[in-house]
């Protein structure tokens, strides 16, 4: 499914994402972007404004955990369904997250890698990058349906 050009532009990519900056920056944007996915994060505390999201560091340390996350999907590119199977269970029996909101996190994370490599994110990467994700999110919802 992947080609070999696909699978070396996700690891070089991947390789120059800092986890500690993408993830906090990606969590807040998507909170604050759409603002009715703050309704999972209850526990997180202040969510009341951009300021209290952007500074809150249970956002960000979720951030982190969530990047981190991808990584596994990173590494098992030809299994990520059963690699996120557990994951997939959580989200929707436990947390009962709505899976339209993992598209929602995907493309709030696209616009934060974008912002960060510029040109060097050309639209092939892009594209490469997006269908990764949208792999990584069709895996996340399987156990929904
Ligand atoms: C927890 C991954 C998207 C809501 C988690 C955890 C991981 C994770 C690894 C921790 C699980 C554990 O503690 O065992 C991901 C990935 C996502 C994603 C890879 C997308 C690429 C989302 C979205 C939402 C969400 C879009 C809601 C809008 C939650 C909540 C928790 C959680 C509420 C529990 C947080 C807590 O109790 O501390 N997620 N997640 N996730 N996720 Fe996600």
């Amino acid at each position: 499914r992947w080609s070999q050009s696909e699978r070396s532009v996700i690891a070089d990519l991947w390789s120059k994402i800092n986890v500690e900056e993408i993830g906090p920056q990606s969590l807040a944007r998507v909170l604050i972007v759409y603002p009715w996915t703050q309704r999972y994060f209850g526990k997180f505390g202040n969510l009341n404004s951009v300021a209290a999201i952007l500074g809150n560091p249970l956002v960000s340390a979720h951030g982190i955990v969530v990047l981190n996350s991808l990584d596994l999907a990173v590494k098992n590119l030809d299994s990520i369904k059963t690699t996120y199977s557990n994951l997939s269970e959580l989200h929707c029996e436990i947390l009962n997250v709505d899976p339209d909101n993992f598209r929602l996190f995907a493309d709030c994370l696209t616009i934060v890698v974008a912002t960060k490599f510029g040109a060097d994110f050309s639209p092939e990467i892009q594209a490469t990058w997006q269908k990764f994700l949208a792999v990584v999110v069709a895996a996340l919802s399987s156990r929904y349906f």
